[in-house]
């Protein structure tokens, strides 16, 4: 299929727009870099200069560097660099103000058929969307850092995107060699970090709850699960704690605006239950790697050690225990329309590295198993939260279906 998109434009250089403009140079699209200031977008283009430089050395670079360079053009001049372009991409702070804002600005200069994408990780797209007169060509366009390296691109398609704009994303990001999810509803999260959250969440409750260690947890995560991070070590890792509190209150001032944004009533009291505990270390101080204490401690601030979990810890835990309720969570997306279950997959086996999907894993656990997990823990939780752990229609259809995963040939996938 002919996309009609030969010149892009990629809006701020930072970590994540000078990754995306390189991605486009490599697969031969013209590209505008903007930023703010000449100083910036130097530094871009030596970053991607470098970035190539590696790339060229473990042989996968199949052009010279010099050839995927003069692809990229930097200005500082905003409405300039959108005149002649058929689709742009914004990567600007994550402030939905200022991305409302450049799209705003750049609607009345951008050509009638250009699509605006957004690569925000924690804002509504539709709000962006409203902001234009175009609002059946913005979507989201979610990528991982960093995103020279990482595969997954969340195809995310607002009240107002058209089929067309979305099928033209999904196979823009297939020509750039990634592995794009479609996300149908514009909702808090997506889909990896909405479903990651729904682990982490889970384990601090764990842990507030007094049911295990943080490290126990880790361990039974790692080596169990295979997962290269337990929940503790990655929010350590990632500044988690610091994410979300950061983040609260632009959460709360989005929801009054736009409550469709979190359809998941018992999603957002299950969230916001662990809430007290991460401001509580977030006061202290304790935010992983950055300061050099989070749920571990770092040989200094911003230098990272993998902490050492001796594999015992592992033995009391059982990971399904951790991972139920953003079973629970996935369910609740698919039954909703708002994604497949093999995207779901593919989202935490890319986006963070899980060696097999969350659902092959609940079909490898049998889905009764899931239920009993989440029915033990509805019964035993008395807090308001609890409402989370209710198995998901779509769950209980399927337990009594006898689609019980593996053993019966039949779950979220078919044996
Ligand atoms: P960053 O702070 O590294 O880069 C933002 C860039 O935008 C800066 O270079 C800044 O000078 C520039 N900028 C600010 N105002 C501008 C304006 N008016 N016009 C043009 N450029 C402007 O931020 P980062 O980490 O690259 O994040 C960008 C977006 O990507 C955010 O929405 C973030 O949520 C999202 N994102 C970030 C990920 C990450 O791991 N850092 C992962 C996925 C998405």
């Amino acid at each position: 299929m002919s996309l009609g998109i030969n010149k892009v434009c990629v809006i701020g250089a930072g970590l994540m727009g000078h990754g995306i403009a390189q991605v486009f140079a490599m697969n031969k699209y013209g590209v505008n870099l903007v930023d703010i200031s000449e100083d910036i977008l130097g530094k871009a283009l030596e970053k991607i200069k470098w970035s190539l430089g590696k790339l060229a050395e473990k042989g996968v670079l199949k052009e010279d560097i010099a050839t995927v360079m003069s692809r990229i053009k930097t200005t500082v001049n905003l409405l300039g660099a959108v005149k002649d372009v058929d689709f742009v991409i914004e990567a600007v702070p994550e402030r939905l103000d200022l991305k409302s804002k450049i799209f705003a600005e750049i609607d009345g200069v951008a050509p009638r058929h250009c699509i605006f994408a957004s690569n925000t990780s924690g804002l509504p797209i539709t709000l962006m969307a409203e902001a234009t007169k175009r609002p059946e060509r913005v979507v989201g366009m979610h990528w991982f850092n960093p995103p020279q390296l990482m595969r997954l691109i969340e195809v995310i398609k607002t009240k107002y995107t058209s089929e067309e704009t979305t099928k033209v994303v999904f196979e823009l990001s297939k020509n750039l060699g990634k592995t794009p999810i479609l996300v149908k509803k514009d909702i808090n999260g997506f889909i990896a970090n909405r479903v990651y959250r729904a682990i982490s969440t889970e384990a601090f409750l764990m842990y507030l709850r007094g049911e295990a260690q943080p490290m126990e947890i880790d361990a039974a995560c790692r080596y169990k699960l295979k997962l290269p991070l337990g929940p503790f070590e990655l929010t350590d890792f990632t500044g988690g704690i610091d994410i979300a509190v950061s983040s609260r209150a632009s959460v709360e001032e989005i929801l009054r605006r736009f409550p469709e944004w979190e359809p998941h009533k018992e999603l957002l009291e299950f969230s916001n239950a662990t809430y007290g505990f991460i401001k509580e270390r977030y006061d202290k101080g304790l935010l992983g790697v950055k300061t050099g204490q989070g749920f571990y401690k770092y040989p200094e601030p911003g230098k990272w050690a993998r902490p050492d979990i001796p594999e015992k810890y592992a033995e009391r835990i059982d990971p399904l225990e951790v991972v139920a309720p953003a079973i629970n969570v996935s369910a609740w997306l698919i039954r909703n329309d708002v994604v497949s279950a093999q995207d779901i997959d593919v989202a935490l086996k890319l986006g963070y590295n899980f060696p097999m999907g969350l659902l092959e894993y609940a079909d490898e656990r049998g889905l009764d198993a899931v239920v009993k997990v989440l029915e033990a823990k509805l019964t035993k939780v008395k807090e308001p939260y609890a409402a989370i752990y209710k198995p998901d229609e779509l769950l209980l259809k399927m337990v009594k279906e006898g689609k019980l995963g593996k053993k019966s040939g039949q779950g979220f996938y078919k044996y």
